[in-house]
């Protein structure tokens, strides 16, 4: 890789609290470093179409505590496409750019692999609420879309504790199933579903509820993870079994919004200073992982291999929270 004159940086996939922390970091990184920034608008889409602003240090300017992203982001099929691809390459060299950092999950990361098999240099930075991508221990996002879906429950809780009812909660994590139980152990729920593993109804909701009712408690709350399935129909099931009539709330996007908790701040920073440093250094092709609290650097191949399984010890202390039979379905 010779010397890295001017980079592109671009957000791509769901958007993530946390992802405006790092392109700033990214830019003021580069200006540091003598490198001209670029920010390529809307994901691998804007690199398709020639979509792109200068940045300068100013333009990132009171943007760390911003949610979404300032550089848009898109699910681009057309990138998918070798076509596609080429036409991207063509904007890389017509803007002149010498790399590109893509900041977002799997998705975006498939791409990267793609765009360097082309021959452009790109450096990844993981950002999404769902945290499966394999390589990273943390994704950007993920602690303050687990704050805001515990804000949520801890309110419906309020609720559902007045009228000693059970609530049904669905949120994101795509296939995986990190957010729903980091949360579920957060919120002391009474069960918590997750794709990783296989649903026994009878056994992980049905005798939960009872089991909790047996302790004296009246209101219960299930988080379900959307891999799982709908939570209505989990609540429609909920009725046919127990004979009690849940209230069933979707998370949905409201859990990818708003402002970055310091966690994903500082993650954001520190991550983005590293992929333009890799750069600077003359490494690419790799994305910026944690690893222990470390950032490290994993070459995109490996990185796309690695797989991330939930940690099931987490599941077992979620399901003992619940048998000690505490007077509140929720062990605050
Ligand atoms: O990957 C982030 C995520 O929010 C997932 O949790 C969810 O399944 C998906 O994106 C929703 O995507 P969209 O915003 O395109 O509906």
């Amino acid at each position: 890789m010779g010397k890295i004159k001017r980079i592109g940086v671009l957000t791509s996939g769901g958007d993530a609290p946390g992802m405006n922390a790092a392109v700033r970091a990214v830019v003021r990184t580069a200006l540091d470093c003598g490198i001209e920034c670029i920010g390529i608008r809307r994901g691998w889409q804007g690199l398709i179409t020639g979509d792109f602003v200068r940045l300068d240090g100013n333009s990132v300017g009171h943007i760390l505590s911003r949610g979404g992203t300032i550089l848009y982001t898109a699910r681009s099929e057309e990138f998918m496409t070798e076509k596609g691809q080429q036409k991207a390459v063509s904007t890389c060299k017509m803007l002149g750019l010498d790399g590109i950092v893509a900041i977002g999950g799997d998705g975006t990361f498939r791409g990267a692999l793609a765009l360097s098999r082309l021959g452009i240099p790109v450096v990844g930075v993981p950002a999404t609420i769902d945290n499966d991508v394999g390589c990273t221990n943390y994704t950007i996002g993920f602690d303050t879309a687990c704050n805001t879906a515990i804000e949520c429950i801890d309110r419906l809780r309020d609720t559902m504790q007045s009228h000693e009812r059970c609530s049904v909660v669905e949120v994101m994590g795509r296939n995986a199933g990190f957010l729903a139980l980091y949360v579920g152990i957060a919120v002391g729920a009474t069960a918590v579903l997750v794709p990783e593993k296989p649903l026994d109804f009878q056994k992980d909701v049905v005798e939960r509820i009872q089991d909790s009712r047996l302790a004296g408690n009246t209101h219960f709350m299930i988080v379900v993870a959307e891999g799982v399935g709908s939570a209505v129909d989990i609540g429609k099931q909920i009725k046919e079994s127990v004979g009690i009539d849940p209230r069933v709330t979707v998370l949905g996007h409201i859990q990818r919004g708003g402002s970055p908790n310091a966690r994903d701040r500082e993650t954001a920073t520190r991550m983005g200073y590293a992929a333009v440093r890799a750069f600077a250094e003359g490494r690419g092709n790799v994305i910026i992982c944690t690893q222990e609290g470390w950032v490290v650097e994993t070459p995109i191949e490996e990185a796309l291999e690695k797989k991330k399984h939930l940690q099931m010890d987490r599941y077992k202390i979620m399901e003992a929270m619940q048998l000690g039979g505490s007077i509140s379905s929720f062990d605050d």
